[in-house]
């Protein structure tokens, strides 16, 4: 057997959960002289191609951050146009979605977004609920942190009410009241624009991610990187903390 033939037989599956932190729109738009929310647009259509490559790749679940809970701090015209875009794609994408088998969910503080949006946002996850083909999750007004605190304080509500007591509190409880309950953690969590690091993303859930930072810029991302990534993914050893199977 050749060294390539025994490699593939000893290849490890693809990532189930592939998470994605979406950045570099600003610096694209930057490069080409044009406003930050051209970049934010050509961002969406990467994400499009992006869903189309995950079910062609076979990927169960895509989690997408699309806001973070910090990224209030950004200037309100800029915030407008994320928020509007979102609209705008929701509405016009829910129809192309549900008829790809696209499944679509959220992740985030929802408080803290329009009505509207909310609406919105419902309709979306009414409307593809029955969606096989690939699990989308969108981080939206989303932080790490909050998701935890929120988490926390749904356990310690419990706890005064007397139906849970403090020490029976493990993991898995605290797991089932995130955001992201029912959704197993990333095998793989790819940063795009050369940026390395979480920014507030996935905080519990990365504990055993595989992290892929590339220096593509997101609007430019496409099968080929994911792919690449993938195979980067591939070539891992997860220990989780024992010993390695050789
Ligand atoms: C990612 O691109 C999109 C959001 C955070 C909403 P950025 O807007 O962060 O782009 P850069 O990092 O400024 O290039
Ligand atoms: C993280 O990117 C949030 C999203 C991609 C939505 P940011 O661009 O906000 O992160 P920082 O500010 O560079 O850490
Ligand atoms: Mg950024």
């Amino acid at each position: 057997m050749s060294a390539a033939e025994q490699k593939s037989e000893t290849k490890p599956p693809p990532p189930q959960h592939v998470a994605v932190i979406m950045d570099g729109n600003g610096r694209w738009a930057k490069l080409r002289g044009l406003p930050r929310a051209a970049g934010h647009q050509a961002g969406a259509e990467a994400l499009r191609r992006t869903l189309r490559a995950c079910i062609e790749l076979g990927i169960g679940y895509l989690t997408v951050f699309a806001f973070s809970s910090e990224n209030w701090k950004r200037p309100e015209a800029e915030v407008d146009d994320l928020m509007g875009l979102l609209r705008f794609y929701l509405k016009k994408e829910i129809s192309h979605l549900k008829g790809r088998g696209i499944h679509l969910g959220f992740l985030g503080d929802r408080t803290g977004l329009a009505p509207d949006i909310l609406e919105i946002m419902a309709h979306a996850e009414r409307e593809t609920a029955d969606g096989k083909a690939l699990n989308v999750t969108v981080a939206l007004n989303y932080g790490g942190r909050d998701e935890i605190i929120r988490a926390v304080r749904t356990l310690a509500k419990e706890c005064c009410e007397g139906q849970l007591s403090p020490e029976a509190i493990d993991e898995e409880m605290l797991a089932a009241r995130l955001d992201t309950a029912g959704i197993p953690d990333p095998d793989l969590i790819v940063r795009t624009s050369g940026e390395q690091r979480l920014s507030n993303f996935l905080s519990w859930q990365s504990a055993y991610s595989e992290m892929v930072f590339i220096p593509v810029l997101w609007p430019d991302f496409g099968r080929a990187d994911m792919e690449a990534a993938i195979d980067e993914y591939q070539q891992r050893d997860r220990r989780y903390g024992a010993v390695a199977v050789s």
